[in-house]
């Protein structure tokens, strides 16, 4: 790896680099003169499942949109890579090949079938002329059945309930077959089984070697799902790495303005964390 002078990185002639995972470096954004994200740095492994903490406001969502290049980061020093790729210098149906963002509120439900809503995932890999191949319909079944969503095929999406499009939107970026899933708030909405079912297919892309950084606001789930955490507050990162270093009390108690207890599950020696408010 060598840096060049404007800041892009360049494999080292000779060596092949590996999965290198996401990594974003100096990332703000702003908006009204008020400064929401402020030069976040953040990196989400290869092969693991990262989660996106922090309170309600803290820029989760914000840093979710400017990574995937839904909005463009405010200061041109903002630097995201993938696995060497220049992501913000990529072009949208090229980034589409790489990276899938499942948003938390996708407010774009048109009026058309699960199946058809999934194979849009499908758009970026083909021919701008082109239909629906059966190789595209076989990987969006696959995407559905993945979701437990495979009776509901036929179903408009419109007719649905918060849940059930939620595993929708989730299918849809599984039919992009991407190296790269940024998911908000993926599991918003579900019941706890369809959670943790949720969080096993993430895990599951993750063994795949697919990076995975999902926003999630329930620090027990993240405890016992992630590998490695970015604890983002009013806009800056305050703590990143391994569940275990960063799910403690002298990190979240001033984030959140909560005493934790951080207990050990008996069973897979995980944190499960307990909170009061204090006094
Ligand atoms: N387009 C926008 N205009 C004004 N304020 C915004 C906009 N987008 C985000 N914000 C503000 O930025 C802060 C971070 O928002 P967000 O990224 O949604 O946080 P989180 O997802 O962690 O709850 C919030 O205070 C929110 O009101
Ligand atoms: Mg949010």
């Amino acid at each position: 790896m060598t840096t060049t002078a404007t800041g892009a990185r360049t494999a080292t002639t000779g060596t092949t680099p590996g999965p290198r995972g996401l990594d974003a470096e100096r990332v703000s954004w702003s908006v009204g003169g008020r400064l929401i994200l402020d030069g976040v740095d953040a990196t989400a492994p290869a092969g693991a499942v990262s989660g996106l903490l922090g309170p309600n406001g803290s820029g989760k969502s914000t840093l979710l949109r400017v990574l995937a290049g839904v909005q463009p980061p405010s200061d041109a020093g903002a630097r995201v890579a993938f696995d060497d790729a220049d992501l913000l210098g990529l072009g949208r149906r090229k980034r589409a090949r790489v990276l899938a963002l499942v948003e938390q509120e996708a407010s774009t439900d048109l009026p058309l079938t699960v199946l058809d809503a999934v194979l849009l995932g499908r758009i970026p890999h083909r021919s701008l002329l082109a239909g629906d191949s059966d190789a595209d319909r076989a990987v969006a079944h696959r995407a559905l059945a993945t979701v437990g969503m495979t009776a509901f095929a036929e179903r408009e999406v419109t007719t649905l309930s918060g849940g059930e499009r939620q595993r929708v939107h989730m299918a849809r970026a599984l039919a992009q077959e991407p190296a790269l899933i940024l998911l908000d708030e993926p599991t918003n909405h579900l019941d706890v089984a369809a959670q943790l079912d949720a969080l096993r297919t993430l895990r599951a892309l993750a063994e795949d070697g697919v990076t995975v950084l999902a926003a999630l606001h329930d620090l027990n789930l993240a405890a016992q799902t992630c590998d490695h955490v970015v604890l983002l507050s009013e806009g800056r990162v305050v703590a990143a790495g391994d569940v275990r270093d960063v799910l403690v009390p002298d990190v979240l108690d001033p984030v959140y303005g909560v005493r934790t207890e951080v207990l050990t599950h008996p069973r897979t020696g995980r944190p499960v964390l307990s909170f009061e408010l204090p006094g």
